[in-house]
């Protein structure tokens, strides 16, 4: 149970009329259960305080801790599942994270809890972020996205507290989470001196994710599957693995995009030139070639500029 102190600032909040100051207060009643064990409850007030915050047209994004601007970006994420090209299974494993997120009160009735600290792990452009977003939007939730190379440069020392706020919020603030590239504190060991700080770091930040009870959605996005040990694995509900896309994504992907700039062309020399591309690289070259078309005043792309705009993607990418 709430304590006494909790109870009579609760009244006290309620009789001045300070709605802030009672929603706190209230959260931190929410927190104090869960610490307890008792989630449910927990779930319960949370839900409560959110709706009627929203109901009062109050601002569902964040209100940061002021040293923590620019630190973190939210968004209200407008991209359905449908955007997403990948493999069927991800698909379907994207979209079971979504379901039990849906269903957690329906979960937690029989004593188990929704998949909700989540890892993606693959190469650069291959949708990880675009993920995030999706599953924000498909649950209605915000996006906030950690910039975890700017928080350890900036609070370099002092990083693990800044984690901590960060964590609070997670907890007090109901969202989906995504520490993107956050490889970036593992990586680059070499090239830098505080390879302990970076350390430190990681493990502080691989046990604040392993405690986390709230109803938040954590996600990390990493493209060094270097990091993939076992200590990381056992944190998170699920591993995604991404991949480059194979033909029938990269025509998926590729008709999505050019929509109805679509020509008749045969695939075959698009998707042969197109092999060994990233998601967002075949993306680029698609817009690049609708662009030529506009300033062309054509209605569809033409081929031969879709194959020398994937070539020049191609040119880009071996130059990396
Ligand atoms: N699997 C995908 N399906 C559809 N579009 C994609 C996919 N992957 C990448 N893209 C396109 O490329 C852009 C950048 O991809 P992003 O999700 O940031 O890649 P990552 O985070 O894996 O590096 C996306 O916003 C989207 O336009
Ligand atoms: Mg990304």
């Amino acid at each position: 149970m709430a304590t006494a102190e909790q109870i009579k600032a609760l009244i006290r909040s309620h009789l001045s009329e300070d709605d802030e100051r009672f929603y706190t207060l209230a959260l931190q009643v929410a927190a104090h259960e869960a610490q307890q064990g008792h989630t449910g409850l927990a779930h319960d007030i949370r839900v409560i305080v959110d709706k009627s915050r929203k109901a009062r047209g109050g601002n569902a994004l964040l209100k940061f801790p002021s040293d923590l601007a620019g630190m973190v970006i939210s968004e209200q994420a407008n991209l359905p599942l449908s955007t997403l090209v990948v493999s069927d299974e991800l698909h379907n494993r994207i979209r079971r994270i979504v379901h039990e997120h849906r269903q957690q009160d329906k979960l937690k009735r029989h004593g188990l809890a929704n998949r909700r600290k989540i890892l993606l792990v693959g190469p650069p452009g291959t949708g990880k972020t675009l993920t995030a977003q999706v599953i924000a939007h498909e649950l209605r939730m915000p996006l906030h996205t950690i910039q975890v190379d700017k928080l350890v440069t900036k609070f370099m020392g002092e990083t693990s507290a800044k984690l901590r706020q960060i964590f609070d919020l997670i907890r007090d603030e109901q969202g989906v989470y995504l520490f993107d590239e956050f490889d970036a504190i593992g990586g680059e060991r070499s090239r830098d001196n505080d390879v302990g700080e970076m350390r430190r770091v990681l493990n502080a930040l691989l046990q604040f994710i392993e405690q986390d009870a709230s109803d938040s959605l954590i996600i990390g996005a990493t493209n060094n599957p270097g990091l993939l040990d076992r200590a990381l694995f056992r944190r998170f509900d699920d591993v995604l693995h991404y991949a480059l896309p194979d033909e029938s994504a990269r025509r998926r992907l590729a008709e999505n995009v050019l929509g109805t700039f679509k020509g008749r062309f045969a695939w075959e020399s698009i998707l042969a030139e197109s092999a060994g591309l990233s998601h967002a690289e075949l993306d680029h070259a698609c817009r690049d070639a609708i662009k030529e078309a506009i300033l062309n005043d054509r209605q569809k792309v033409d081929r031969q500029v879709l194959l020398q705009a994937l070539r020049e993607r191609r040119q880009t990418h071996e130059r990396r």
